[in-house]
C-alpha cells in the first residue's frame, strides 16, 4: 500500500520533469546566446522540438561568444548551422555512461559541405580521469559544466567550449604536426602537379579510416624503397594505408579483423596482451583523430602489401592489480600441477634422450614465421624469479579466433593467459616435445 501510493506520487514529477528541449534550454541562463541564434535557424529548431533519443550539446555563454568572436575568417550563417547540428548527436548519453574508453556517435551533421560521414560527422564521448570530456575535430577536447539536463527526447550537456568541426585530412594532418606523415607525401610525388588529382581522389573518399604513418623510421623506410618503385608501386602503396567504407574508430578495430583497403589487399588488425593495437606488424600510436570523411590513426611504419607478417608480441611479467591477482592465484594452483607434470616429463625424456640439452639453457628463439604466423614469446609472468616461465605460442591464422596450434617450450612454462579472453589457460605438454 505504501509502495503504491508513492509510485502514485512520482507520477507528477515526472510529468513535469519531461519538459521539451527547448523549454529546457529556455530555463537555463548558461545557452541565452545558444538560444538567440536558435531562433534565427528555423530548420534547426525543428530538428530540436521534434528529435527523440537524442543527446544535445550545448555551449555556455562564455564559449559560444569566444567561438564567434575568435573564429578566422569570420563564421558565415550555415558555418554556424551546420556546428550546431554538429551539437546534437543521436542516442541518450548520461555521463555515467562515459568511459574511458571513446564511444564515437554520428551527430546530425550530414550536409555534404562539411561532412563526407553518410551517417554524421562523428562526437567522441570518454571519460578522462573522472572527468566526462567530449572529442570533436583537431583532437579537441570540451568538459562539460553542467551535465544530464533532462528533457523529453532526451538529455542536454552544457559545454565549456564549442565543439571543432572536423576538418580534412590534410588540414588535421598539419594542425596536429604529422611531419613524419606529410615528408612522406613528399618523398612520394604525391603533392606534385602530376600526382595531386590521384591523392585528392583518395583524400575525398567518404567513410575513411586512414593509416598514417607518421615515425622516423616510416620516412627512412619510404626514403630507402621508393626509388625502386614504380609510379603504379608507389599509388598502390599510399592506396593500402586507405580504407573506404568503414569508418573505422579504435573501438572497432578488434583482434583479427580483416579490411579491405582501396589497393584491393586487406590489412588485419592484431591486438596485443597488453591492449596495443597493431595494423599488420605496425603498431598503431596515436588513434581517433575525427576528420570529415571519417577518422585517422597514426602507425609507426609502412604498411606494405608484400610484407604481412603479424606482429611479435613480447608478454612484459604481469603488474600484480586487483584483477592480476585473482589470475595469479588461479595460475598458482595451476602451477602446482604443472611444475610435477613438466618435471615428469623432463624426467622422462632426459631418460629417453640423456643428450638433451636442459630445457633451462635454451634462449627463446624466434619461430619461423611464414607469412602468416602469429608467434608470440617472452615472459608470461613473474611471481618468484625461479617460477618465471617463458614459452612460445604459435597461432593458427585459419581459425577465426587465435587458437594454439604449437606449443614450443623454452623453460618451465606452467600457464599462459590468453590475449584474447584473458583467461589463464595451464600449457599442457604435447606428446613428444
Ligand atoms: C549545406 O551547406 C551549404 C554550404 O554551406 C549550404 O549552402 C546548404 O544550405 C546546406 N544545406 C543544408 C540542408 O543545411
Ligand atoms: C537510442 O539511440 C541509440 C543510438 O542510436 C540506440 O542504440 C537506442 O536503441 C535508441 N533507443 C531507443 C529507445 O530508441
Ligand atoms: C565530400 O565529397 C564531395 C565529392 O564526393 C566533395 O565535393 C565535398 O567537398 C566533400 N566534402 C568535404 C567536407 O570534404
Ligand atoms: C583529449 O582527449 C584524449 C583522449 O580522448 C587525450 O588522449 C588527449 O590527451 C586530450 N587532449 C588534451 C589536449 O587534453
Ligand atoms: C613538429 O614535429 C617536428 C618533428 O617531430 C618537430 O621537430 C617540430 O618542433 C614540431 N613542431 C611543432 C610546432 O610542434
Ligand atoms: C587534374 O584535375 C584537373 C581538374 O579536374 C585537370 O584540369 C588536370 O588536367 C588534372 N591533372 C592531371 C595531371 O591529370
Ligand atoms: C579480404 O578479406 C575478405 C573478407 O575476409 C575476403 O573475402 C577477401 O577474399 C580478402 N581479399 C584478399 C585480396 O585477400
Ligand atoms: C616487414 O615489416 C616488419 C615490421 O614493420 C619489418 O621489421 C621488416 O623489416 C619488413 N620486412 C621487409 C622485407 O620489408
Amino acid at each position: 500500500m505504501y509502495i503504491l501510493s508513492l509510485a502514485i506520487a512520482l507520477v507528477p514529477l515526472a510529468v513535469h520533469t519531461s519538459a521539451s528541449f527547448l523549454s529546457v534550454l529556455a530555463s537555463r541562463p548558461e545557452p541565452s546566446q545558444f538560444n538567440a541564434y536558435l531562433s534565427q535557424f528555423p530548420r534547426l529548431t525543428t530538428t530540436i522540438s521534434t528529435v527523440d533519443n537524442a543527446t544535445l550539446l550545448i555551449p555556455s555563454n562564455t564559449a559560444f561568444t569566444k567561438w564567434l568572436q575568435n573564429t578566422v575568417p569570420p563564421l558565415t550563417a550555415s558555418d554556424i548551422e551546420n556546428t550546431l547540428n554538429y551539437h546534437i548527436i543521436h542516442g541518450t548519453f548520461p555521463v555515467a555512461s562515459f568511459t574511458n574508453t571513446a564511444q564515437f556517435v554520428p551527430s546530425f551533421l550530414t550536409n555534404t559541405s562539411y561532412s563526407n560521414v553518410t551517417e554524421g560527422l562523428l562526437v567522441g564521448l570518454i571519460n578522462i580521469d573522472g572527468n566526462p570530456q567530449i572529442r570533436s575535430g583537431l583532437g579537441t577536447n570540451s568538459s562539460i559544466v553542467t551535465p544530464d539536463l533532462i528533457a523529453n527526447g532526451g538529455l542536454i550537456h552544457i559545454l565549456d567550449s564549442v565543439l571543432r568541426l572536423p576538418q580534412s585530412q590534410s588540414t588535421t594532418a598539419a594542425a596536429l604536426n604529422l611531419s613524419f606523415y606529410t615528408a612522406i607525401l613528399q618523398v612520394g610525388n604525391f603533392l606534385s602537379n602530376e600526382e595531386i588529382n590521384f591523392t585528392d581522389a583518395i583524400v575525398e573518399l567518404p567513410d575513411v579510416t586512414y593509416f598514417f604513418p607518421n615515425t622516423a623510421g616510416a620516412l627512412a623506410m619510404f626514403k630507402s624503397m621508393s626509388s625502386a618503385l614504380t609510379h603504379q608501386q608507389r599509388d598502390a602503396m599510399l592506396e593500402y594505408h586507405v580504407v573506404t567504407g568503414f569508418v573505422g574508430v579504435s573501438s572497432d578495430l578488434t583482434n583479427m579483423e580483416v579490411i579491405r583497403t582501396v589497393q584491393g589487399s586487406n590489412l588485419t588488425i592484431f591486438v596485443g596482451p597488453d591492449g596495443s593495437k597493431f595494423v599488420n606488424n605496425v603498431k598503431i600510436i596515436a588513434t581517433d583523430y575525427l576528420i570529415n570523411n571519417g577518422v585517422l590513426h597514426t602507425i609507426d611504419g609502412l604498411l606494405n602489401p608484400n610484407n604481412i607478417t603479424a606482429p611479435v608480441f613480447s608478454y612484459s611479467p604481469l603488474p600484480v592489480s586487483r584483477g592480476a591477482l585473482t589470475g595469479i592465484v588461479i595460475g598458482g594452483v595451476v602451477i602446482v600441477f604443472s611444475i610435477s607434470a613438466a618435471m615428469s616429463l623432463y624426467i622422462r625424456r632426459r631418460k629417453r634422450r640423456p643428450t638433451a640439452r636442459a630445457f633451462s639453457n635454451l634462449e627463446p628463439t624466434p619461430t619461423e614465421d611464414t607469412t602468416h604466423t602469429q608467434s608470440i614469446s617472452g615472459p608470461l609472468y613473474e611471481l618468484e624469479p625461479h617460477e618465471k616461465g617463458v614459452i612460445e605460442l604459435v597461432y593458427d591464422p585459419s581459425a577465426h579466433l587465435p587458437e594454439l596450434a604449437a606449443v614450443k617450450m623454452r623453460a618451465e612454462p606452467m600457464v599462459y593467459r590468453d590475449p584474447v579472453t584473458q583467461k589463464w589457460t595451464p600449457i599442457n605438454l604435447p606428446v613428444g616435445m
